[in-house]
């Protein structure tokens, strides 16, 4: 069986460090792993008032989140929690109210930053808004993951192996968190 996953990258940065992790763990993942990105950068910001009439835009990022099997999020920690746009991101895929995206959808998340403590205080505010958008989270392994320069190229060829190997890891606990969920909330036909 295979799966299919959909990336947020929460950057908007042209060369992201947390994009270059995208494709990274895209390398590593296992076969039964497909993923692709699904792009935030050209949403407008949510307001209620839309509920009634989506744009196009929106739309489809909120059909491009229903038609994938579970979603991951490679995030950067902006100011010690999520960026801006990834939460709004997130606003525009959970309304209008009953009609929430993430309902049911499991989900992963990861960062990378310079700094030695490698996102974990965004990813737990995610997690706390994830929890409340009623996604099933992966809980371990975790991936706070401090950038050294040369760690990942623009292909995401990760320099270290010993952190390839860590997020090959990860990629495969997540394939079998997926896996697991599916099995017991299978995704409406
Ligand atoms: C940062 N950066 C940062 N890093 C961190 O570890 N904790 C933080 O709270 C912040 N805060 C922060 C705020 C803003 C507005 C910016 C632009 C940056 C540094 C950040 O980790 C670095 O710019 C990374 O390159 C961001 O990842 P992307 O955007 O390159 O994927």
């Amino acid at each position: 069986h295979t799966y299919k996953v959909g990336y947020l990258v929460g950057s908007l940065a042209k060369s992201s460090i947390n994009r270059k992790l995208a494709k990274a763990l895209t390398k590593l993942a296992p076969p039964e792993l497909q993923l692709h990105e699904i792009r935030i950068g050209e949403l407008p910001l949510y307001s209620y008032d839309y509920d009634a009439d989506y744009p196009d835009v929106a739309r489809l990022f909120k059909q491009a989140i229903a038609d994938v099997d579970a979603v991951l999020f490679v995030t950067p920690e902006y100011n010690r929690s999520i960026p801006g746009a990834l939460k709004n991101a997130i606003d525009w895929a959970s309304r209008p109210w009953g009609q929430n995206a993430f309902s049911r959808k499991p989900s992963g998340v990861v960062g990378t930053s310079p700094g030695s403590i490698g996102t974990a205080v965004a990813q737990q505010h995610l997690r706390s808004v994830l929890c409340f958008c009623n996604s099933p989270l992966m809980n371990t392994m975790e991936v706070y993951l401090q950038t050294t320069p040369d760690l990942i190229d623009d292909d995401g060829n990760i320099s270290n192996p010993g952190t390839a190997d860590f997020l090959r890891k990860y990629m495969q606990e997540y394939a079998l968190f997926v896996q697991r969920v599916l099995t017991v909330l299978p995704r409406e036909s």
